[in-house]
């Protein structure tokens, strides 16, 4: 996994897969402290304690098309190989939260990557799940929610190209702002 940002498109991508109808990316910075904390949060099906405990492992998968399932393992490694910590928690029923904590100076912390590419991938493909991105960078915020989004636009599709695009033009400005630069 090259960036970041396709870390979160992956993780995405398993609370989808948990049928979770609201996830929550969070993005936070501090420079002082030199961390970047990403936590994804779902309220999907979750995962009893055998398969949380399985889930870590790379050759571990629910999927029936291959033996190995990659997503969660790839985000541990990268979190550990930036000097980092890897945590997962899940019930059943309720949902999965996971935290990757990076040393943002750390020779091997992965780029942020096209963050506005990914949320844009994840809404076009997924616009029935409602989807918060926050971020926040030396204590400045940016906050996107689809939910809201929806509910202002009086019945136009959130994945309607147009809309798409000035969600897209949305995070990219939110994110210059706060002072995010690529
Ligand atoms: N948010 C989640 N909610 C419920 N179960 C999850 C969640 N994330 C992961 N899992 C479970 O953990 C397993 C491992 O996830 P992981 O992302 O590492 O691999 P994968 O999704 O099976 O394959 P890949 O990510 O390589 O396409 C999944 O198959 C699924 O059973
Ligand atoms: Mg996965």
């Amino acid at each position: 996994m090259e960036d970041i940002s396709l870390h979160i498109l992956d993780i995405a991508e398993n609370s989808i897969k948990a049928k979770a109808k609201n996830i929550k990316i969070k993005f936070h910075e501090n420079t002082k402290k030199d961390k970047t904390i990403l936590e994804i949060a779902d309220d999907g099906e979750g995962m009893n304690k055998k398969t949380l405990n399985k889930a870590l492992n790379p050759f571990f998968t629910t999927k029936n098309t291959r033996t190995v399932g990659l997503g969660l393992s790839l985000l541990s490694e990268s979190a550990k190989a930036a000097n980092g910590t890897f945590s997962i928690k899940s019930k059943p029923g309720k949902g999965t939260h996971l935290k990757a904590v990076f040393q943002t100076s750390h020779i091997d912390r992965k780029p942020m990557g096209d963050i506005a590419s990914t949320l844009i991938s994840i809404i076009s493909g997924h616009p029935e799940v409602n989807l918060v991105y926050a971020h926040q960078l030396n204590g400045k915020k940016y906050r996107l929610n689809t939910k809201k989004i929806k509910s202002q636009l009086n019945g136009i599709r959130i994945n309607s190209p147009e809309v798409l695009q000035i969600i897209k033009s949305n995070i990219k400005k939110g994110l210059d702002y706060i002072g995010r630069q690529k």
